[in-house]
């Protein structure tokens, strides 16, 4: 914020341009809404950056998904990793597609990325705003503030495992957790740096099943008691994953950050996007905080094939994802006015998608945040 101020007013144009911030997203619309709502999140960003002036965005767009593997038997190209990784940063829209396992859409697509770019940390808000209706009665934006840090590349998504005596009557399945302390370590670590950054409650809510989980979740727990001692000024807590789908709905107001293993994290984040008003708000980044490889910004919902194509896909949670894409370009102006927009149109439903009882349409709702962003 500051670098930008600091050049904005009375600079020569020339000075101004030498300052021009660029970078360049690889754009990976995917299938199904993702296109719908990418349409709208780069209509955004195009729209804030110019009126900033002083920041540009080039996008190169990706035709990888479902369809593509339809037509050529690849999720990506297989020099795919080496092309994304000259960008700055990765915008994803959504990928699944009937006739497509969704095992081959995740693993051959977003598990290379996320894994091939050591995005260990999938970072998710989950924040009521004004004017959003949440599912819990009594429960207003005060109540529902929490920041999930879901590990992202290892646990139960490893990949590690196989089946054998396939077709035969032995026939079995073995997939295997992997948790590594280097790794479950900077998880922790990161998670417990937010809860610093954000100084809500400084509180951690490590999520375990360690009752049941011997081996892994005795593992994560004790990471999680070594890498707390380093943080004194942090209250830890921890849930077993039951109890805390429970406490979720009982009292959200309860949490700050919470930190969970790859499957805990997928899961409750889904319960976690129903608290803030549905999938329609949930935002996602898989990043890889070192920026040593592009990190990865994708909104939470799927190609959600039920209404895609028909106009009715709410593109919030692709714009918020967009908004969580400049906080970690520290692009902070630019992203504080695409959110404050996006705040305002929340005050008239008519001006919101079927989900959230209004009647506009996904590109309407993308125009109405341009005139507010005009504005
Ligand atoms: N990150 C991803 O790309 C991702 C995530 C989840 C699911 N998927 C894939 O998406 C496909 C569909 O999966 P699903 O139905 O379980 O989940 P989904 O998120 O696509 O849809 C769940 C429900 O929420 C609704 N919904 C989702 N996003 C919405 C939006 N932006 N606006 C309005 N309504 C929305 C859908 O209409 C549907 O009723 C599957 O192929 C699945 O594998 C992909």
């Amino acid at each position: 914020m500051i670098i930008i101020d600091k050049y904005i007013g009375a600079v020569p144009a020339s000075k101004e341009k030498e300052k021009m911030r660029e970078y360049k997203i690889a754009v990976i619309p995917g299938d199904g809404i993702g296109i719908e709502v990418m349409n709208e999140g780069l209509k955004i960003l195009n729209k804030a950056s110019e009126i900033l002036g002083d920041v540009k965005f080039s996008f190169d767009n990706f035709e990888w998904g479902c369809e593509y593997y339809l037509k050529t038997g690849r999720m990506m190209d297989e020099d795919g990793l080496d092309r994304l990784k000259k960008y700055d940063a990765i915008l994803l829209g959504a990928v699944g597609f009937p006739g497509v396992p969704d095992h081959i859409s995740l693993r051959d697509l977003l598990l290379k990325i996320r894994q091939g770019f050591d995005q260990y940390i999938n970072y998710r808000p989950v924040k009521l705003l004004e004017h959003v209706e949440c599912p819990l009665k009594n429960k207003e934006p005060k109540d529902i503030d929490i920041l999930f840090i879901r590990e992202n590349i290892e646990g139960e998504y490893a990949g590690a495992g196989g089946i054998l005596n396939e077709g035969h009557e032995s026939e079995m399945a073995v997939q295997t957790s992997v948790f590594t302390r280097k790794n479950t370590d900077r998880v922790m670590r990161f998670a417990f740096e937010e809860a610093k950054k954000r100084n809500k409650f400084n509180k951690v809510t490590s999520i375990t099943k360690s009752n049941a989980l011997n081996y892994s979740m005795v593992f994560w727990d004790k990471i999680f008691a070594e890498v707390g001692k380093d943080y004194p000024e942090i209250e830890t807590n921890a849930n077993h994953v039951d109890a805390a789908s429970m406490f979720l709905i009982q009292k959200p107001e309860t949490y700050d950050v919470v930190v969970g293993s790859n499957l805990f994290g997928d899961i409750l984040t889904d319960l976690g996007a129903t608290l803030q008003g549905g999938l329609g708000f949930a935002a996602g980044a898989n990043l890889n905080p070192e920026k040593k490889y592009p990190s990865m910004f994708e909104p939470v919902h799927g190609s959600a094939p039920d209404i895609a194509g028909k106009g009715l896909a709410n593109p919030l949670a692709m714009i918020w994802t967009v908004v969580l894409m400049l906080d970690f370009l520290e692009e902070n102006k630019l992203s504080e006015m695409i959110f404050s927009a996006f705040k305002k149109i929340l005050k008239d439903k008519t001006k919101l998608t079927a989900d959230l009882g209004g009647s506009s349409k996904t590109h309407e709702v993308g125009d109405y945040i341009c005139d507010y962003l005009e504005k």
